[in-house]
């Protein structure tokens, strides 16, 4: 399987004419990632054979070019690329702003570029044809500082697309569960729900987290849009005929009493029978605190509270009535009806290296940690269980990851570009893994390779039902 292109990345089409650059160029990459000279003749001249425009036609491709590198957005340099001081130019103009530089070499046999020559409007004279292969076959682009070189030869196959692996490979018992954090929910609030809920189930999500928070919070959009209270959410939708595990991603301690949370916990998983899961933090937002009369303790305090909130949901959900005196907790009885029907997870969330994944190598059933930092708190949480003589295998690794998700590149990039805000598209579009489905499977898959056991999938512009089915094309 060939390596995938990076992206984005200066791509430079090398080879001779009609050695197919263009036709490999329009399969692969969107209208505006293509700077071709040919256009540009086209637009400052008569045409694009007007060789008469040629000077102002690569004036422009250079500005353009240029632009859009510095922007960090992927660009298809497409001209015979035969000049090696332009290549130079371009290789240096990626260097100084962080692109990787591609460049991509057309080997066709010489008869093939002559027969499809000869077929076109306005052919190429035959003695410029054979002096453009003569300059390719001098040419050594791997004693260039390109950072990729690839060859298209005769008669091989399109580059094949990556494919992803087979979900065989995953570990066993990966998982994708849709985080719904934000409610366009117009003006039937529960009808909306109910179909986001019965389209995850539909196209294979393995359940749906709900954020708990008392205003919607500036990641993801305003303070006055609706952010219903999760647990209620929950309970409605535990009504419908689904098999999703439902719970919160998360549930911060100061919200609420952790002997109420156990006990709202419980009824979930009664009433969903045996599907709740609970996501337990710090709390880290004072506003939504301050505005709702909550106490908001510093950071010491709160990871106090998660660590005896914890201990008090177990306490609450562990069979028999007798009292309890743990370590951070004592309670006199722990009379709690119903108890849950299955062993509910709790998912600790938060990646603090000293106390939160200490907190889950002790008391939680996974840890949920931001997707680019997972070897190295995967490791630190395998250090804290052997401290604490816990077995790692005990505790998960779960991954909130913001997908931007389209059906083909152009989709991705119309995405990008509304979702992103003041946010350079570039930027944007690499902190949300804008691509397909296929590209964000294979990404889970890799996931799951280093050991996540769930992916959290939060969609930046989910809208409605038919978001979430279009994103079931991300589901291993
Ligand atoms: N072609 C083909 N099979 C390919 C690639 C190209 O049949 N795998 C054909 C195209 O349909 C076109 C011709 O070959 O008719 C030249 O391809 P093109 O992509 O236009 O070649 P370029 O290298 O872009 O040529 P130029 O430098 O003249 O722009
Ligand atoms: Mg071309």
């Amino acid at each position: 399987m060939t390596e995938p292109l990076p992206d984005p990345a200066l791509v430079v089409l090398v080879g001779p004419s009609g050695s197919g650059k263009s036709t490999w160029a329009a399969e692969r990459y969107r209208g505006a990632e293509i700077v071709s000279s040919d256009d540009l003749r086209g637009v400052v001249g008569s045409g694009r054979h007007d060789l008469a425009a040629s000077v102002e036609a690569f004036e422009l491709l250079e500005r353009i070019v240029a632009g859009r590198v510095r922007r960090g957005l992927t660009t298809v340099v497409d001209t015979l690329g035969l000049d090696p001081v332009r290549r130079g130019q371009w290789v240096g103009l990626a260097r100084e702003h962080g692109l990787p530089a591609v460049a991509v070499a057309f080997d066709v046999v010489p008869e093939l570029t002559r027969r499809r020559n000869a077929g076109r409007d306005r052919p190429v004279p035959a003695r410029v044809l054979a002096q453009q292969h003569k300059a390719f076959r001098d040419l050594d682009l791997s004693a260039e500082p390109w950072d990729r070189v690839v060859t298209v030869a005769t008669g091989s196959a399109p580059e094949p697309r990556p494919t992803p692996a087979e979900p065989s490979q995953a570990k066993a018992g990966f998982d994708v569960v849709l985080q719904v954090s934000r409610f366009p929910w117009g003006e039937d609030p529960a009808g909306w729900l109910r179909d986001i809920a019965l389209a995850a189930d539909e196209v294979g999500f393995a359940g749906l987290a709900l954020m708990d928070h008392l205003i919607q919070v500036p990641q993801v959009g305003t303070a006055w849009e609706p952010i219903p209270e999760p647990w209620v959410t929950l309970g409605m939708l535990a009504g419908l005929d689904t098999r999703l595990r439902l719970g919160t991603l998360v549930t911060p301690v100061t919200f609420r009493p952790p002997g109420i949370t156990a006990k709202t916990v419980a009824t979930l998983d009664v009433l969903s029978g045996g599907r709740a899961f609970v996501g337990v933090g710090a709390g880290w937002w004072e506003r939504e605190h301050l505005a709702f009369g909550l106490p908001f303790p510093p950071r010491a305090e709160r990871l106090d509270l998660l660590e005896s909130g914890i201990e008090t949901m177990r306490a609450l959900w562990a069979a028999g009535t007798k009292g309890y005196d743990g370590e951070r907790v004592s309670l006199p009885e722990t009379t709690a009806y119903p108890r849950p029907v299955h062993d509910v997870q709790v998912v600790v969330g938060g990646g603090g290296e000293r106390r939160t994944l200490r907190i889950a190598a002790r008391l939680g059933d996974a840890c949920n940690v931001a997707s680019a930092v997972v070897a190295q708190k995967t490791e630190v949480l395998r250090r804290h269980c052997e401290e604490v003589g816990r077995d790692p295998a005990e505790v998960a690794v779960t991954v909130l990851d913001l997908p931007v998700v389209g059906r083909d590149r152009d989709d991705v990039w119309e995405r990008v570009e509304r979702l992103r805000g003041r946010t350079a598209a570039s930027t944007y579009a690499s902190r949300h893994h804008a691509g397909t489905p296929a590209q964000q499977r294979e990404r889970y898959l890799a996931l799951a390779e280093q050991g996540v056991s769930t992916v959290f999938v939060a969609l930046p512009d989910l809208t409605g039902p038919d978001a979430v089915l279009e994103a079931g094309g991300l589901l291993p």
